[in-house]
């Protein structure tokens, strides 16, 4: 393991069938009045609704209901959670949905009490709550499997007139301090954003995995949760209903992005930078945006990590070495990744998600460039690995 690092994780995890038996006790350590963020309204059609009210009822909460959280919140949105939070002095933003709803809890938390614009400085500049200011506690109950926000301080707004949908991650403070994880909940997610969260997961763990060429342990785990995830996904995109895979795939999902498996290690997160890029320009799917660019990246960077590709090969897709050489066995890797990606129903070209050729100069242009994967990019690679994936 190279470098030094810190791992705290504060989340408290309710798994399982009755996971949201849970929900009340976990109020408890809360003050009376609860924000309750939600989406568009799938809750209310599935019974979680239901299932949190009662909770919510039973710790004898005040609840104050702020739904129509979009998939990609907006910083304007963000503005008005953060204005009825404060006005009604909220003691704990209880956070139903998948990462949109999640993330946007987390925005929230920080911006209510922050006096200045919350998106020029905790998202464009990137900077931190100070000691003593005031942050409001997250709790979530997760509906939807792929970012691992339920225990991670990422949060992701898009600001649609800048054209910039910018991630930050807040540290333990802001991360949820519990999160009810029932499977079953996931089971009526169309089958479109299943896919763009599996694709997510992979994508999370990709982008850990390729970088550095030190053996560390983060690396093993990485490879045995990408086979957990290939295994399940094939399983759950026949039927989604199977709660083993299901089950699999969100727990999968969780470890993904909780920093475990980067810890200790250099990271790339290009493909979420050009995908985040993408969402800014087009609103698409945040998953289907990385399956979108993936391949043409990892073409494009795979000579300058080759190694680590072959042994993403052997030991991930299973391609048997004998007789092939390490560069046969590194481009096997990513033909099987643009095999897997097909079969289970993700994007594979971007035009599909509404990106023309006119836009991809802009696109590019809002791509943040990372240093720690196996290349480092200019915006003309940019461009060409966007081309490439029309
Ligand atoms: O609005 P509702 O009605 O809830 O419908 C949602 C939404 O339309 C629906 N859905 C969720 N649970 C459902 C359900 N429909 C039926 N049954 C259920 N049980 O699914 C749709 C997508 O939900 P969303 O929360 O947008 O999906 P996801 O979890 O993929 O979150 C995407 C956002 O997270 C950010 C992305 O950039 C994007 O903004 N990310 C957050 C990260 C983090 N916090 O660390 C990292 C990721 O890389 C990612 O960037
Ligand atoms: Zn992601």
């Amino acid at each position: 393991m190279i470098g030094n690092f810190v791992y705290s994780n504060p989340t408290t995890l309710y798994f399982g069938k009755d996971a949201c038996a849970n929900l009340a006790d976990a109020l408890k350590a809360f003050g009376s009045k609860v924000l309750l963020t939600y989406g568009a309204g799938s809750i209310k059609r599935n019974g979680i609704y239901e299932d949190v009210i009662n909770a919510l009822t039973v710790a004898g909460k005040e609840v104050i209901e702020l739904s129509g959280v979009m998939p990609n919140p907006t910083v304007d949105k963000m503005n008005e959670g953060a204005r009825i939070a404060r006005e009604n002095d909220v003691d704990l933003i209880l956070a139903v949905g998948g990462g949109s709803t999640i993330d946007y809890a987390k925005a929230i938390s920080v911006a209510a009490w922050y006096d200045g614009n919350a998106w020029d400085h905790f998202f464009v500049e990137q900077k931190d709550p100070q000691p003593g200011e005031r942050i409001i506690p997250v709790g979530a109950v997760l509906t939807m499997v792929g970012t691992g926000s339920e225990m991670n301080g990422g949060s992701v707004i898009t600001n649609p007139v800048q054209k910039l949908k910018i991630g930050k991650v807040f540290g333990t403070d802001v991360m949820p301090r519990f999160a009810i994880l029932n499977p079953e909940y996931t089971f009526t997610v169309p089958r479109k954003q299943m896919v763009a969260g599996i694709f997510d997961i992979m994508s999370h763990i990709l982008e850990q995995y390729l970088s550095g060429d030190d053996d560390n342990t983060s690396d093993y785990l990485a490879e045995g949760l990408m086979r957990s995830l290939i295994t399940s996904s094939r399983v759950a995109v026949k039927e989604p209903e199977n709660y083993e895979a299901r089950s699999n795939i969100m727990w999968t999902a969780t470890w993904a992005l909780n920093t475990l498996i980067g810890e200790g290690k250099s990271q790339d997160w290009m493909v979420h930078m050009i995908g985040q890029a993408i969402g800014a320009y087009t609103d698409a799917t945040h998953g289907m945006t990385l399956s979108g660019v993936s391949i043409a990246y990892y073409r494009h960077i795979m000579a300058a990590g080759q190694q680590k590709f072959a042994r993403l090969a052997r030991n991930v897709w299973g391609i048997p070495s004998a007789g092939k050489t390490e560069e046969e066995l590194a481009s096997a890797a990513i033909e099987a990744l643009a095999d897997w990606i097909k079969e289970i129903g993700a994007a594979s070209e971007i035009s599909s998600l509404g990106v023309t050729e006119e836009m991809l100069d802009g696109i590019a242009d809002a791509t943040f460039i990372m240093t720690g994967g196996y290349k480092t990019l200019n915006h003309a690679e940019i461009v060409n690995i966007l081309r490439e994936s029309l």
